[in-house]
């Protein structure tokens, strides 16, 4: 099987180290020096739709997987299976659960899938009186694609509407600003819900946590996130099974009778409440880290799973069980998340590499004269894998021991609330 992979960071780096694994041959957008060991590297941009569809119809590949929102965004899957091409990841329509808040809110209530209440506004005296109607300050969401930067949660009522007039009065966000959803604030655990979804079956993969601030005890700044733990064996099983019944099976029968075609991953962003599972966001990809734990535990079962995915099949399949768990611990840039500095010199990863039960996953990574050196916020994530949590974390640990860089930052409670 040739497969195509769209992206070039730590969630794609998995990508591609299951489909290699799988024995499939691997095309790479750009990779960075983590991929381009198991990847043939493709000059061609990750948004470059035309030159992505010219390149799938030359190496007439079997598949196209694509990792990040930004292509799923622009239509890529739409052009690709236009042409005939099998593609892993949903369509322009689809992806709009991701690109707009708004959008995400409509498509819950629509389909009865419990959330936070919420007004849309998209006028600044509206958006100040609609505040009022919260009994405590809500969250306040710019609808559009922000980088990470369009969500506010607020503590008093002061900050709530400063965020509301910086994006919507000053525009800091620009037009992805110019719609904000604001949004009763809710209270408990979050958790990552994916499950494989090819337009008809979802095949749900175990539950994942994200750590999302900078510094341990969930301190500081929002980053993309800092490490990540799958499964959760503190959920009970009549958590998870409200999560399939009140979640994930309603939103596949959102997608049916809203006629979307949703062939990819669908991730669920869900905080357990007091009053049950509630959905925050959606992605429509694989969640960056959460991939770099999942994804090893699918194994060599990878290509299949994405190609039964891409092409309607998944109905009968199952989920490797082996590894029984994963974690994943985020090497930070100097500086990560406002201004990272790049261009360190990285050494140890070969030691940390050679480690059984071990993958180091390149995210902000360059070659550079010979040596490796960090070129981005996130520069690695290193994965241990293990018969239970507690095990997969000392191995990812140990692992990221290894490896240094000048003003490397990295969590030491990655997962420690869960083993
Ligand atoms: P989102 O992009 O919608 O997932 O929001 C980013 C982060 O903001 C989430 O991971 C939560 O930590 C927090 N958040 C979003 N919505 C709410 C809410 N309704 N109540 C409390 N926290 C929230
Ligand atoms: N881990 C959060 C995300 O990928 O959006």
């Amino acid at each position: 099987m040739k497969v195509l992979v769209v992206g070039k960071g730590g969630r794609e780096h998995a990508l591609v180290h299951g489909l290699w694994q799988s024995g499939a041959e691997v095309l790479a957008t750009q990779p960075n020096p983590g991929m381009a060991e198991h990847a043939r590297a493709v000059d061609v941009a990750p948004t470059d739709i035309a030159g992505l569809l010219a390149l799938a119809q030359t190496e007439h590949v079997d598949l196209v997987v694509i990792g990040p929102e930004a292509p799923l965004v622009l239509g890529l899957a739409d052009v690709l299976r236009a042409r005939g091409i099998a593609t892993f990841g949903p369509g322009q329509a689809a992806a709009q659960l991701e690109a707009s808040k708004d959008f995400t809110k409509k498509f819950l209530n629509r389909h009865g899938i419990p959330t936070a209440r919420h007004v849309t506004v998209t006028e600044l005296a509206a958006a100040k009186a609609a505040l009022r109607t919260f009994a405590e300050p809500p969250v306040i969401k710019a609808d559009g694609l922000a980088a990470g930067k369009g969500v506010v949660v607020p503590e008093t009522w002061a900050q709530a509407e400063a965020a509301v007039q910086a994006f919507l009065g000053d525009r800091t966000l620009g037009a992805a600003g110019a719609t904000l959803v604001l949004e009763e604030r809710l209270v408990g655990p979050e958790i990552s819900a994916l499950a494989l979804c090819d337009g008809k079956t979802l095949l749900a993969l175990d539950l994942a946590r994200d750590h999302k601030r900078i510094f341990d005890g969930d301190r500081g700044d929002n980053t993309g996130g800092m490490g990540a733990v799958s499964p959760l064996p503190n959920v009970d099983a009549a958590t998870r099974a409200r999560i399939d019944r009140e979640v994930l099976a309603p939103t596949l029968a959102g997608f049916l009778s809203d006629g979307l075609d949703f062939r990819g991953v669908i991730y669920a962003g869900v905080m357990l409440t007091a009053d049950g599972p509630k959905v925050l966001e959606y992605n429509v990809r694989f969640g960056d880290p959460e991939a770099q734990v999942l994804i090893p535990r699918l194994g060599a079962r990878l290509a299949d799973l994405l190609l039964a995915t891409a092409t309607g099949q998944l109905a009968g399949r199952t989920l490797p069980a082996d590894p029984p768990a994963a974690v994943t611990v985020v090497l930070a840039a100097a500086g990560y998340p406002a201004t990272p500095r790049t261009g360190d010199a990285i050494s140890g990863l070969a030691q940390a590499a050679a480690r059984p039960d071990v993958l180091v996953f390149h995210a902000g990574t360059r070659a550079e004269g010979g040596r490796v050196v960090t070129a981005g916020g996130r520069v690695l994530a290193v994965t241990g894998l293990g018969a239970t949590v507690a095990d997969a974390r000392a191995r990812a640990y140990a692992a990221a021991a290894d490896i240094h860089f000048a003003g490397q930052q990295l969590r030491t409670d990655i997962a420690s609330s869960v083993v």
